[in-house]
């Protein structure tokens, strides 16, 4: 009979021995919930045989696709992946899901794990609410929990230095301390469930195009400062019990067996005490895996296959890994779980799931991280005297779109659009059954709505022509393993020509996982960019175009003119062989997003941080102070308007002097809630890694000592108010941030 991983029960571990102090302990000491996850876990390792802490390395394919027909039968329904448990000790198995936006479906064709998709990762940034992001995370591992999960795959973090990537939607945008911030706080959130999730793809994957034999090169310096700093940042913030490694090559080596970036980066200079797991199939040389820092293979595919544990016994065997090594990674791995508390309170599958109430924290974070990018004449929110409305294009009649690939949610209700976008994964395009149209027509049951698909240009003018206003939605889906042009497809850009000409209040809605261009922007008098909006994200646009929700989104992502702008106007790779390794130079260092628009002079067609509201807001009463080696500063934020509503307070800081990778850098931020004629004081304080340039020489951040512009401002262009501050000069180790 098959035994399960329960075998040995907590009520047993309660009658145990106290732990043997010599050689041979109790095989299920480790059990004792008095001691602490580090004690616990070495007990655990101590009582492994050698075979058993090679079942904890490694993952399989949890979920049977077309391309693997394998599917352990103790995994859980679409699972990304399977950890197998160690009966004989009562030590868990790891049922891993994807992704961000909630519990993912891995392609399968007929998904039947229907979840909440909570909005893109993109948007979560947009809100700048941190304490939306942990309430987002915490919806999202509660369906992981209730679904039987206790690992999650969320938590991506890579800048957004390709405005083309496909995979942007996931992620927290430019800039390292917001992305930073946000990301780890949906970790923070996640893993309140009892569980844990992995901050990814560790490092600099961003692009898709070749990702698996792109090598990208940048200079430490810039990589401390910018993506590595994100990832640092999320992992003080958020604590994950993991971190995925990526595909790509860094520097000439592979990420998960590059000793710089596991050992010495992650593991010594940031002290971090989880465990690296791979992205799926990312592995290249076993003991290069194993010495560098890789602590867990993931994506196998058959049990039968030789996989990496194969390897790595044969190394250990004949002596080119040490045992200890694979100790520490089961340490690690059992460490987190047992941390977390997924271990003592093991979660379940096929659990209820109050969906109205999850449903509702999706759309609160679309609310608040829609971003209103334009808004002439006061064309928005829609006024009572708009009593004809035309919506055309982008599925608006039936829903909104997701994103595609791994951390494809299959939304509760099923898509209401098939047969678009490739068949196969990462498509096809999935939308949640969440309609603009029809949840405008709700809020305003005195208009007259129709609706064009937008196919027909002439059908769709002649539409917006006999209307007071016209409503164009917009739609690019991008996925995982691919990359996008910033031209939005299909024609749509003449679709808003068409529109804009027949109706000279146009709006247009954007469903995008990322910046794309507008040659039509001038033509528009309104632009709203509603991401991937999640499971409620019809009624989320339809009420911030009514003005029942009061936008309060700001962009994690500077919009350019055009592709040339930006250091790269296209994503390299397109053309090389399969295997073939080719380098990616990130010449522009540290200096991503508004940074290099600020260095280059170059004009954003919107700004980082950039987004409009219904009501006015003044910001004033800048002051700042050099206190025990960084700045802090306070300010005044004032509502202005009639209309209550959110403003997003930037701080920028830059040296007087000069000698950065760029003339600015965001400090920090505030979101504040203000009814009309209301005002806040608020303060920040400078992480002062932010403050600093990093120095190879004596690792760590070299704050030089001189004069700093302090600078209080409503996005990256915004001259704003500024203060002066004088710092002396200091040294903060690499490890700045506190291990957990
Ligand atoms: C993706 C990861 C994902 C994994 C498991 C990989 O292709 O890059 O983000 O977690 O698959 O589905």
């Amino acid at each position: 009979m098959k035994m399960t991983w329960m075998l040995a029960s907590a009520a047993t571990i309660a009658l145990a021995a106290p732990i043997a102090q010599a050689a041979a302990p109790n095989p299920l000491a480790w059990q004792n919930k008095a001691l602490s996850a580090d004690a616990r876990a070495n007990l655990l390792v101590r009582a492994m045989t050698l075979d058993e802490k090679l079942l904890v390395v490694t993952s399989y394919y949890g979920t049977q696709v077309d391309w693997n027909k394998y599917r352990d039968p103790l995994a859980r329904r679409q699972s990304a992946g399977f950890v197998p448990g160690v009966p004989r000790l009562g030590w868990t198995p790891q049922w891993q899901t994807d992704a961000g936006s909630g519990v993912a479906t891995q392609g399968v064709a007929a998904p039947d794990l229907q979840r909440t998709a909570l909005p893109a990762g993109i948007l979560t940034a947009s809100t700048w609410n941190p304490d939306m992001a942990v309430r987002g995370g915490a919806m999202i591992g509660s369906e992981a929990r209730a679904s039987g999960f206790n690992t999650m795959l969320a938590g991506g973090v890579d800048l957004l230095r390709e405005p083309g990537n496909g995979r942007n939607f996931e992620y927290g945008g430019e800039d390292p301390l917001l992305a930073g911030t946000m990301v780890g706080a949906i970790v923070r959130g996640i893993q309140s469930n009892q569980m844990i999730t992995t901050v990814k793809h560790y490092a600099f994957n961003d692009q898709e195009t070749k990702r698996t034999t792109v090598n990208i090169l940048i200079d430490e310096p810039s990589a401390r400062m910018s993506d590595l700093l994100a990832f640092q940042i999320a992992i003080e913030q958020g604590n994950p019990g993991s971190i995925m490694c990526s595909y790509n090559l860094v520097n000439g080596e592979w990420a998960c067996q590059n000793d710089w970036l596991l050992n010495k980066v992650l593991k010594r200079d940031w002290g971090y005490k989880g465990f690296v797991m791979s992205d799926w199939g990312a592995m290249h040389d076993t003991v290069k895996n194993a010495l560098n820092g890789l602590d867990q293979e993931a994506g196998v595919q058959n049990p039968k296959d030789y996989v990496w544990k194969d390897k790595l016994k044969t190394a250990i065997q004949d002596g080119r890994v040490p045992e200890r090594v694979l100790d520490d990674k089961v340490r690690r791995i059992a460490r987190a779980l047992i941390a977390s508390g997924a271990v003592d309170n093991p979660p379940t599958p096929d659990n209820p799931i109050d969906f109205a109430a999850h449903e509702a924290v999706s759309q609160a974070d679309a609310e608040e991280g829609i971003v209103l990018l334009k808004n002439d004449d006061h064309v928005l929110p829609l006024a009572g005297a708009a009593k004809k409305i035309a919506i055309v294009g982008g599925h608006a009649d039936v829903g909104v779109l997701t994103g595609g690939g791994s951390a494809q949610v299959y939304p509760r209700g099923g898509s209401p659009v098939s047969g678009e976008g490739p068949a196969h994964w990462p498509g096809p395009h999935v939308y949640a059954p969440s309609s603009p149209m029809k949840a405008l027509q709700a809020e305003r049951p005195d208009a007259s709505i129709s609706f064009a698909s937008g196919r027909d240009l002439d059908q769709a003018a002649a539409a917006a022509k006999d209307a007071d206003v016209a409503i164009v939605f917009v739609t690019q889906w991008t996925a995982e393993g691919m990359d996008f042009p910033l031209t939005l497809p299909d024609n749509q850009d003449a679709l808003i020509d068409a529109v804009a000409r027949a109706n000279p209040n146009t709006i247009v809605v954007l469903e995008t996982g990322g910046p794309v261009l507008m040659p039509w922007i001038d033509r528009v008098k309104g632009a709203v960019e509603a991401w991937y909006p999640g499971s409620k994200g019809g009624e989320a646009i339809a009420r911030v175009l009514t003005g029942k929700v009061n936008p309060s989104g700001h962009l994690p992502a500077t919009f350019a003119y055009a592709a040339a702008d930006w250091p790269r106007a296209s994503i390299a790779g397109a053309d090389k062989g399969e295997h073939e390794v080719f380098d990616v130079r990130f010449s522009e260092g540290a200096a991503v997003g508004y940074k290099w628009f600020d260095k280059n002079h170059i004009k954003p067609l919107f700004p980082f941080g950039h987004g409009l509201s219904y009501t006015r807001f003044t910001q004033g009463g800048l002051k700042a102070a050099a206190r025990r080696g960084t700045i802090s500063a306070s300010f005044s934020v004032r509502n202005a308007g009639s209309v209550a509503g959110k403003q997003v307070a930037q701080i920028y800081v830059s040296p007087v002097a000069g000698g950065w990778e760029s003339p600015k850098r965001l400090g920090g931020f505030a979101k504040l809630d203000l009814q009309p004629g209301q005002s806040k004081t608020a303060s920040v304080t400078i992480d002062p890694r932010l403050l600093g340039m990093w120095d190879k020489a004596h690792p760590g951040w070299r704050i030089a000592a001189g004069k700093y512009r302090v600078t209080l401002a409503t996005s990256a262009t915004d001259p704003g108010q500024s203060v002066i501050v004088s710092l002396t000069a200091s040294h903060l180790p690499a490890g700045r941030g506190v291990a957990k």
